[in-house]
């Protein structure tokens, strides 16, 4: 942690005095209402303003005008607490009560779009029963705030935090869905879009009319001297919409900071006003019910001159003064980050301190790597060596999101089992467009870059699993293999720790829809294939287990029924055990006195596991909790094709 020469929380201590008599006597009519949350709200004060003055102070100090600004964020942050609602300060209490509530085995993720899924947000609450039906505790939503028309990268592309988009409904109807949902277990989640604005929002249009201020909000620049030294050092990350980082306004006479697409305007959290505005229109949002908050593209938030412009010390500072904010004014709330980077820089997102959750990127493209390759060494090093997390803090484990999929694995780790990271993701690549011979996927490239050769990869879980090319190219012995694939890296989402995250379609093995190419707002961007209507029809097929949907999804019921049974599989520490077989993934996991252990066959052939591992890890006289297989005469164990087995 980062140490001032002064001594920082002495001067918190004292900018606090200072501040706190001029708060009580203009707050005084909120506090004679409402004295109670005053005097919390002070005691929170107590505790968290140290860390947050020091990280403001650190970001912020070298301004004339830091202490104006951290004046105003605590009237901000007064200002959120009197408003939060009664049930929400209940759960507040609840929360700090039990923090690690997020950690129970009972919990189960799920995440889609609105107006994809359920049209609106009436609609969506009228599918309660279904998310109960499913066993979901966390329901994560597509962004929703009000966004342009035409293009807006699916909702990332934010007009406005305070207004829902209007053809999906109002902020009121987004605060009953959220209160609604609580009534009935599920957590709410929602994306706070913190790096970028889209270029209708209203600071933008301040920062249009000249206004200083706005302007020192965005990156602004008058000619291409700042870009040309920035880009030295940064990566492309929309290759296909613009090269570099800076987009040309014609209205501003300016080149513009934009690292996604050219509508999606970078803030600058070297403003302090940037931070502060933030933080007050997150609190908004908190006050209406939402609970987790998932920080979208966080390795991006400061830039500095010579450096890549991600992953900076200063980034986590922004992240760590938004947590230590919201202990004081909305303490329910968690942050969980999307920073789909390299493994090594994954990991520093992750703490109490700045976020509780985090995806993970790591375990879903391995997962995808070994139904690949067959063999499990890349995904059984990086359990053993980069699974565990400090204490108070949850992986959200995943296999498709929205988004495409990366191959983030660290090179080194794969030349330590001399594997080329280079020329695996090519194969990677090849393997799931459906190029490499004996590919079952069907995917798309997305963001092919002519210059580095790097691309990623589009489609849904059903597709790139073989599901879409045994339906229409094989038969039914590949369609039961493309529904064990399926079961097979979803089952260990839901058992390895952690929060199991399902993005909503996958559980009835929806298929790429290629339709997008016809959507002139879509047909550039290859992730729209894995973004479809939900059909309902295929939905009713659920429970006919005769048809691929009820197939997919009684699997799916299953694996939510052993977790939610199965006391073990809560928390998230997890023990990798050698199975000496290349193709059969083996941990266990414990809880108090239930000790578990999981075989995951990759293969699509019988395997078997040795005596003395079945003998070392007391497994002989274990039952089988979940799936098939049999010990054979000599002690040894057989596991099916594809199967996946609990024993305890
Ligand atoms: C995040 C989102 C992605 C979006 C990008 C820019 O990575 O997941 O869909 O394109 O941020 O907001
Ligand atoms: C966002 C994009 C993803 C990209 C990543 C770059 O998450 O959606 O495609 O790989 O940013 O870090």
């Amino acid at each position: 942690m980062y140490t001032d020469p002064i001594n920082v929380d002495l001067e918190a201590r004292r900018c606090l005095r200072r501040i706190l008599p001029g708060m009580e006597s203009k707050l005084a009519g909120q506090i004679a209402a409402d004295p109670q949350m005053w005097a919390i709200f002070k005691e929170r004060l107590g505790l968290h303003l140290p860390a947050l003055f020091r990280l403001y102070h650190h970001l912020y100090a070298r301004r004339y005008d830091f202490f104006y600004h951290f004046e105003n964020l605590l009237y901000s942050l007064a200002d959120a607490a009197f408003s939060r609602s009664e049930v929400l300060r209940q759960l507040d209490q609840e929360r700090e009560a039990q923090p690690d509530w997020f950690q129970s085995n009972q919990m189960v993720g799920g995440v889609c779009y609105v107006d994809l899924f359920a049209d609106d947000l009436i609609g969506l609450k009228s599918k309660i029963p279904y998310f109960k039906e499913l066993g979901l505790t966390y329901l994560h939503l597509m962004p929703l705030f009000k966004m342009p028309e035409g293009e807006n990268d699916g909702g990332y592309a934010v007009s406005s935090f305070r207004e829902v988009h209007a053809p999906l409904g109002s902020m009121q109807q987004l605060a009953s869905l959220a209160h609604e949902l609580r009534e009935q277990g599920i957590s709410l989640v929602l994306d706070l879009i913190i790096n970028h604005t889209s270029d209708e929002h209203e600071w933008v249009q301040q920062a249009k009319t000249g206004d200083p201020d706005y302007r020192e909000m965005y990156g602004i620049f008058p000619d291409r001297t700042g870009p040309d030294a920035y880009e030295k050092h940064l990566r492309d990350i929309f290759p296909d919409e613009h090269p570099g980082a800076f987009t040309w306004s014609e209205a501003m006479q300016s080149w513009i900071w934009t690292t996604f697409h050219s509508y999606q305007w970078d803030l600058n959290y070297a403003n302090p006003m940037v931070f502060n505005k933030m933080a007050e229109e997150f609190l908004f949002l908190a006050n209406q019910g939402i609970e987790i908050f998932r920080l979208d593209a966080v390795a991006f938030i400061w830039k500095q001159l010579d450096t890549g412009c991600e992953n900076l010390p200063e980034a986590h500072m922004i992240l760590q003064g938004f947590n230590a904010l919201t202990r004081i004014a909305a303490p329910a709330v968690l942050f969980k980050s999307e920073a789909i980077v390299h493994p090594d820089d994954v990991v520093k997102y992750i703490s109490p301190q700045e976020c509780q959750l985090s995806y993970n990127p790591l375990l879903m493209a391995l997962l995808w790597n070994t139904l690949a390759t067959r063999d499990i060494g890349l995904l059984a090093q990086a359990l053993s060596s980069r699974f565990k997390l400090p204490r108070g803090t949850a992986w959200v484990n995943y296999v498709r999101c929205h988004d495409d999929i990366g191959w983030t694995f660290a090179d080194d780790d794969a030349a330590r089992l001399n594997i080329n990271g280079h020329d695996h993701r090519q194969f990677l690549n090849e393997f799931y467009r459906g190029r490499f011979p004996g590919s079952f996927a069907r995917g798309l490239p997305f963001q092919e870059n002519p210059n580095t050769g790097d691309c990623r990869i589009s489609g849904t879980c059903a597709s790139l699993a073989g599901l879409e090319k045994a339906l229409n190219e094989e038969g039914p012995g590949e369609v039961d293999l493309a529904i064990k694939r399926i079961a097979l890296i979803y089952n260990i989402a839901m058992t390895a720790g952690g929060i199991p995250l399902i993005y909503l379609g996958d559980e009835i093995g929806t298929l790429n829809d290629y339709s997008y190419l016809d959507h002139p707002d879509h047909k550039r961007d290859s992730r729209w294939v894995h973004r479809p209507q939900a059909d309902w029809v295929k939905y009713a097929r659920r429970h006919d287990s005769g048809s691929i949907e009820g197939r997919v999804f009684q699997n799916f019921k299953a694996i939510i029924a052993l977790r939610k049974a199965t006391p073990a599989l809560a928390g998230g520490e997890l023990d990798v055990i050698h199975t000496e077989n290349p193709h059969v993934l083996c941990y266990s996991r414990s809880m108090g006195e239930q000790r578990v252990v999981i075989f995951a066959n990759f293969a699509e052939a019988e395997q078997t596991i040795a005596p003395k591992v079945i003998q070392q890890n007391y497994l002989a006289q274990k039952q089988f909790l979940y799936g098939e297989g049999y010990m054979r005469d000599d002690g040894g164990l057989m596991l099916p094709p594809y199967s996946f087995s609990v024993l305890g």
